[in-house]
């Protein structure tokens, strides 16, 4: 964003500037770093432990090798040459950051699975889900970085590592809710409810998944939850500070975006009503 930019007319969701803004505000903002280049640090026996015991990684590899396969699906589905470009781009961005977390867990010896994701058989409705999961994962995992990073949990080398891929899921979230606010206004009014219709069950379903997650861990105690529960490995934090850090790094993360494009809304509210529910002070 710019001066100029700032002061432009308000953007009508569903023209073709939206379109071609949500497009080039993507593809301008893309980072062309390599996971190969990337120099993985030395860690010493404290925090190679540390890296081994968070209980993130199977999972963590697996959403992402599935949500590449799934948005380079959706992009080679799209039929409008602009949207394809952007949405495949975002394909590139999460294949690499399935490739960044399989070199972290080779270089660190932390096993995980050989995984093969299989490509959705509507991609459409995949790639709506998943920006409907960004949205949730990534208001909580702004936080959980923004932890580790200041906690000294963790060397700084090594955090710095994931900071392009906290910054892409930003870039994501963003394209997602533009992209659905886009597709709902070109419909014809008839066509609207539907897909207000499809766009709740998206958002529902990926709710319904995280809080089925939650209530499986919390079960079997074996493993631990990256978006809700992995805050209290980083230090002594209080639920109600956890989510304050999380709105101001949801804020920080997408504010140098243009301004005229939609922002993520649904998760910060959530968060914003039930903080005064939530204790405050000490771990919890
Ligand atoms: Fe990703
Ligand atoms: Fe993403």
């Amino acid at each position: 964003m710019n001066a100029t930019t700032a002061s432009l007319a308000p953007l009508k969701i569903g023209s073709p500037e939206h379109k071609d803004l949500l497009c080039s505000f993507f593809v301008e903002t893309h980072d062309p770093y390599k996971p190969a280049e990337l120099k993985w640090p030395p860690l010493g026996d404290v925090a190679a432990e540390r890296l081994r015991a968070l209980p993130i990684w199977e999972e963590a590899v697996r959403t992402e090798a599935e949500t590449a396969l799934a948005v380079l699906t959706m992009g080679a589905a799209e039929k409008d040459p602009v949207l394809s470009n952007a949405i495949t781009l975002q394909g590139f961005e999460e294949q690499r950051h399935a490739d960044i977390l399989r070199l972290l867990t080779e270089k660190y010896g932390i096993p995980v699975p050989k995984f093969a994701p299989a490509a959705p058989v509507d991609p459409n409705w995949a790639f709506m889900r998943i920006g409907y999961g960004e949205c949730f994962d990534s208001f909580f995992a702004f936080g959980l970085f923004a932890l580790a990073r200041d906690s000294g949990f963790f060397p700084p080398s090594l955090v710095e590592l994931f900071e392009p891929i906290m910054q892409e899921e930003g870039r994501h979230i963003i394209f997602h809710v533009n992209w659905v606010a886009y597709n709902q206004a070109r419909l014809p009014y008839a066509g609207r409810p539907g897909y207000v219709f499809k766009r709740g069950l998206a958002m529902w379903l990926q709710a319904l998944s995280r809080l089925k997650t939650a209530m499986r861990i919390k079960g079997t105690a074996e493993q631990d939850n990256f978006t809700m529960n992995a805050h209290a490995q980083f230090g002594d934090i209080s639920p109600r500070e956890f989510v304050e850090l999380c709105l101001r790094e949801n804020e920080k993360r997408l504010a140098p975006y243009d301004p005229r494009l939609l922002r993520p809304e649904f998760v910060p509210a959530i968060a914003r009503a039930i903080l005064p529910t939530l204790p405050r002070g000490g771990s919890n």
